[in-house]
């Protein structure tokens, strides 16, 4: 019989708090005059899940009384028209966060690094913009990506002390391997990145105190290399070969040696839309 050991990180209902207080945040800076906050939404295509996520994006918006201002461009609209339509968005004084769903439709001339680079950094929700991550190196104020943001939110909910604990992230793409390591340097973890080329994955995981999955390979952390009592996050959302969502930490066996462990979905996923409405919320009211 298999018997779980570790506590469960439940991602859904920590976002709901979060998106409650959001909304306790919203209500009483309305009441005392602030400009009701703003996030643009831009989706630029068709594709099915940029759909569904920008959805659920608005959505949220709604929940927690933000205003949304959404624009769909057709996939064939092209670059100088999104870039036209940022600088729009810059310009409005009611929009406070900007997002535009990556990825850009392919096979016309849309440069996503150049559209990233054309948000005003004040505005940027997403956490994306160069000038940002730059600020996220130098450990500055400024806004941060949204999973990586999730998972600190989330780490911090365990009460585990970070300093001097051994981090382990697993993937350095720009969006979550590389910003999830600076803020676990920032907690003053001791970071390791690993990646396709890592020599030995297993014997990186088997060291660390807290685990970051970030990669895209389901079930590529294997339960048994958990250390007992670790922290895993884990960001993956693949379908394996019998079609079931599983993270890119194999569940039920890492369950078994964790300390806490975010279950795939219903972890760090709806943490991720909790984390843009924080953004775009400090964006409106910095001083709040
Ligand atoms: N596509 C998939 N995830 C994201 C995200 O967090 N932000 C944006 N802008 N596009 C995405």
């Amino acid at each position: 019989m298999q018997s779980s050991s570790a506590q469960i990180l439940d991602g859904k209902a920590l976002a709901a708090r979060v998106r409650q207080e959001l909304r306790d945040q919203i209500d009483a800076g309305l009441a005392a005059g602030r400009a009701r906050p703003g996030l643009a939404t831009v989706i630029v295509g068709e594709d099915p899940a940029s759909q569904v996520y920008v959805r659920n994006k608005r959505r949220a918006c709604e929940e927690v009384g933000m205003a949304n201002f959404h624009t769909e461009l057709p996939a064939e609209a092209g670059q100088a028209a999104l870039l036209d339509e940022v600088a729009r968005l810059n310009a409005d004084g009611a929009v406070h966060g900007i997002l535009v769903q990556l990825p850009l439709p392919r096979g016309f001339d849309y440069d996503e690094n150049a559209v990233l680079e054309a948000i005003d950094p004040a505005k940027d929700a997403d956490g994306f913009h160069p000038l940002n991550q730059g600020a996220l190196m130098q450990a500055r104020r400024a806004p941060v990506p949204c999973t990586p943001k999730g998972c600190m939110r989330l780490l911090a909910e365990t009460g585990v002390e970070t300093s001097g604990k051994k981090a382990v992230v697993v993937g350095r793409s720009n969006i979550v391997g590389k910003p999830v390591a600076l803020l676990l340097l920032q907690q003053n973890c001791t970071v390791t990145i690993c990646h396709s080329r890592t020599a030995d994955l297993e014997a990186e995981v088997r060291a660390a105190d807290i685990v970051v999955a970030a990669v895209g390979v389901a079930e590529l952390v294997r339960g048994s290399w958990i250390k007992p009592g670790a922290v895993v996050l884990d960001v993956g959302i693949n379908r394996n070969e019998a079609g079931k969502l599983v993270g890119d930490v194999e569940f039920a066996a890492a369950a078994e040696r964790a300390g806490w462990i975010t279950p795939v979905p219903g972890g760090v996923g709806p943490m991720t839309i909790a984390m843009l409405l924080a953004n775009t919320l400090e964006a409106a009211w910095p001083d709040a």
